[in-house]
């Protein structure tokens, strides 16, 4: 039984309300999730709470473009984002939104009182505005060449070639990426958060153990180069609240999205009855935690625990920052299909698969963890399948089958169900501590011992032996015993599992505490399947229509090619020259039933022949096509798609949609001709 009864208070990041949630999201929503239910199991009082992120230029300018109001558009992304959610078994105790009354009440209430504390001032600043939009650009909007090396076509804010970070107004030939026309420098008065008055007390805080160790050394690198203050209003246009005292200054998007946290609590204590002054009053009896990405630390170490302390309510018991994800080592990337969102996996995949590999990957610090898809299905199939619910479909049948559905009326192995319950102290601690991968190892290594037990015992040839019916009911009563225990460490990462476990079991609930007595003289209910393994197609599947989401995703202001898809990792010229690229004669052209974006072609390679699919069909008529030369990757290994087998890729370019133009060399090469 844990020490005493905790009452925490745990939030992940809020997604924007203009984009779908994705594999790379679902990193902080299942690491945030495993802790919450672990906390829950262990008996403590935890509240999970979240919110979509719902306001800012971008969002106000996707539904100009889709023609919808932008309270349109983020009840619809609500919708879709609390769907998938759910079906990832994301168990929040509160969804809500930060375009809510609760927010603006808290927003303005934060706001004001930090500037009757004088940590709110106003200066004039010049900005990047759009003549022809009739607005002030966000650094992302606009793009120009970067003032110190020169390359063309960067962000306003930073250059993804020399790495250098600037002002948008030094940015050479800047053009606003809404309009086309060239901004102009507009002035403006503003409102600033002035950071640095919290200087000493964020200095102490920081060190405090509030943050990873990674962390606080990025802080002191911050620290260094000063506190500035922080820009916190936007003009009119703009989707937010307005500042109470100054007509047509917005909020910015970043000061109200971590006010959102409160905003749901609040909203959820309304709904339950919660005591919502216990939580956030400076001395509060309660735990605070944010898990979030890497990449907003500076929000939530810095502004956050300042702005809460200006306006006297609690700061959070810990900051808890993980890294991105990448799949198969790289960043994910959409023409890989590796940029998969979370409907398109659920389509084809279980969601326990990916909770239980993240979980197998994740661990306390800000390391980039990967979704290595060879290594995915292999630890899915030969944990969880081959070991985890193999002892229990190992066991049960027998019970069935010659008592009834009853287990032995006493443990027969008292040493080995204890030294399993012992190991739950241990594992504990990897999970409080958020060591999950650690967690995994230590209960992988007791399922193989639950299996090795089995090995031994051979139920399925004592059953055959005269007079040894009573060893079989306690081997297999033990084995299920033991993956019960198994079964309430792993309920946290694997809940749909661990209600199939239930209701086989015939058990309420998996939990922690009540795992030291095992099931005796208990009726189990029949076997079902309780997991299939991964399949290598429904895997290509998910890929392949990941690729097709592409065609349909619209980006809200036209990113230029290199920002939608930076250039990848260096490589050597040996890996270069392992790539034989071959003239090849278009025989014939079609297109694939059922895919939007693919034409099969078949390739003559000068004796040879090869079926190819290619995504250009918005480019090409397949009439068209026939007889031209184009040039192909010759020597891609075979590729099982959805709709057949792709033998080698056929070289092409430009933006997408009418503009993807194949390469074809003169008419005068030969299919077959190595390309050089
Ligand atoms: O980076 C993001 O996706 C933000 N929407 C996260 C906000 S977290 C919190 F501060 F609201
Ligand atoms: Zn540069």
């Amino acid at each position: 039984m844990p020490a005493e009864k905790r009452t925490l208070l745990v939030t992940s990041a809020l997604p924007y309300a203009n984009g779908s949630i994705h594999l790379g999201h679902l990193v902080e929503y299942i690491q945030t999730d495993i802790w919450v239910r672990f906390q829950k199991s262990r008996g403590h009082d935890c509240v999970y709470v979240c919110a979509d992120d719902a306001h800012g230029t971008p969002i106000m300018l996707r539904a100009r473009q889709e023609g919808i109001t932008p309270e349109e558009l983020i009840a619809r992304v609500a919708v879709e984002h609390q769907a998938d959610f759910a079906d990832f078994l994301i168990g929040f105790d509160n969804y809500h939104s930060t375009h809510s009354p609760e927010n603006r009440e808290l927003a303005e209430l934060i706001y004001t009182r930090n500037r009757d504390a004088g940590h709110i001032e106003t200066r004039t600043i010049s900005q990047l505005y759009d003549p022809e939009k009739d607005m002030f650009l966000p650094d992302r909007f606009i793009r120009g060449t970067c003032p110190r090396c020169g390359a063309p076509d960067q962000y306003g804010d930073a250059c993804e070639r020399c790495g250098a970070t600037y002002a948008p107004t030094e940015l050479k030939n800047p053009v606003s990426v809404l309009s086309g026309a060239t901004p102009v420098e507009k002035e403006s008065l503003h409102y600033f958060f002035k950071l640095s008055d919290f200087e000493p007390m964020l200095r102490e805080w920081t060190r405090a153990g509030h943050l990873q160790e990674e962390v606080v050394n990025k802080l002191n690198e911050w620290f260094e180069q000063g506190l500035r203050e922080w820009d916190i209003s936007r003009d009119a246009p703009y989707f937010g609240f307005e500042i109470p005292d100054a007509p047509g200054k917005y909020f910015y998007v970043w000061l109200d999205a971590p006010i959102g946290y409160i905003a749901s609590f609040k909203n959820y204590c309304a709904r339950t009855g919660t005591d919502f002054e216990r939580y956030w009053k400076p001395d509060s009896d309660t735990e605070l935690y944010h898990f979030i990405g890497k990449d907003i630390v500076y929000f939530h170490a810095l502004f956050w625990p300042a702005m809460l302390e200006g306006a006297g309510f609690r700061t959070p018991t810990a900051v808890w920052a993980h890294g991105f994800l990448t799949v198969d080592g790289h960043k994910m990337s959409k023409s890989r299909g590796t940029f998969i969102n979370a409907r398109t996996y659920l389509e084809h995949l279980d969601p326990e698969y990916l909770r239980y590999y993240f979980a197998a990957k994740l661990g306390s610090g800000v390391d980039d963890i990967d979704l290595n898809l060879d290594d995915f299905i292999q630890r899915v199939n030969s944990d969880l399948v081959g070991k985890v619910v193999n002892i229990a479909s190992r066991c049960a049948g027998f019970i069935h089958k010659k008592f009834g559905g009853r287990l032995a009326a006493a443990c027969a192995e008292p040493a080995l169900y204890d030294e399993f319950v012992a190991a739950g102290e241990r594992i504990a601690e990897l999970y409080e501590a958020r060591e999950f991968g650690r967690a995994i190892r230590d209960i992988m290594a007791l399922a193989d011992r639950a299996n090795q037990y089995i090995d031994e015992k051979k139920p399925w040839v004592l059953v055959k032996e005269a007079g040894r019916e009573p060893e079989v009911q306690d081997v297999c009563s033990v084995g299920l015993n033991l993956f019960r225990v198994l079964m309430t460490y792993l309920a946290p990462v694997l809940p749909a599992l661990a209600d199939k476990t239930c209701d086989f079991l015939n058990l309420g609930a998996l939990h922690w505490d009540e795992r030291g007595t095992p099931l005796t003289d208990h009726h189990i209910d029949r076997f079902k399947p309780l997991m299939t393994r991964v399949e290598r197609e429904a895997v290509d599947a998910v890929l392949e229509a990941s690729k097709e989401d592409l065609e349909k995703a619209q980006p809200v202001a036209p990113a230029g090619p290199l920002a939608e898809e930076p250039v990848a990792e260096t490589i050597g010229f040996e890996d270069f020259a392992k790539i034989d690229l071959r003239v090849a004669r278009i025989v014939e052209a079609e297109a694939v039933p059922g895919a939007d974006k693919l034409l099969r072609l078949t390739l003559d390679l000068g004796g040879e022949t090869r079926n190819v699919f290619a995504g250009i069909k918005s480019a090409y008529r397949p009439e068209d096509l026939k007889g031209r030369l184009t040039v192909m990757v010759a020597n891609l290994a075979p590729r099982k798609m959805r709709f057949g087998v792709s033998e080698g890729m056929v070289l092409a370019a430009g933006p997408g949609g009418k503009d993807l133009f194949i390469l074809e060399p003169d008419q005068g090469a030969q299919p077959g001709m190595r390309v050089k």
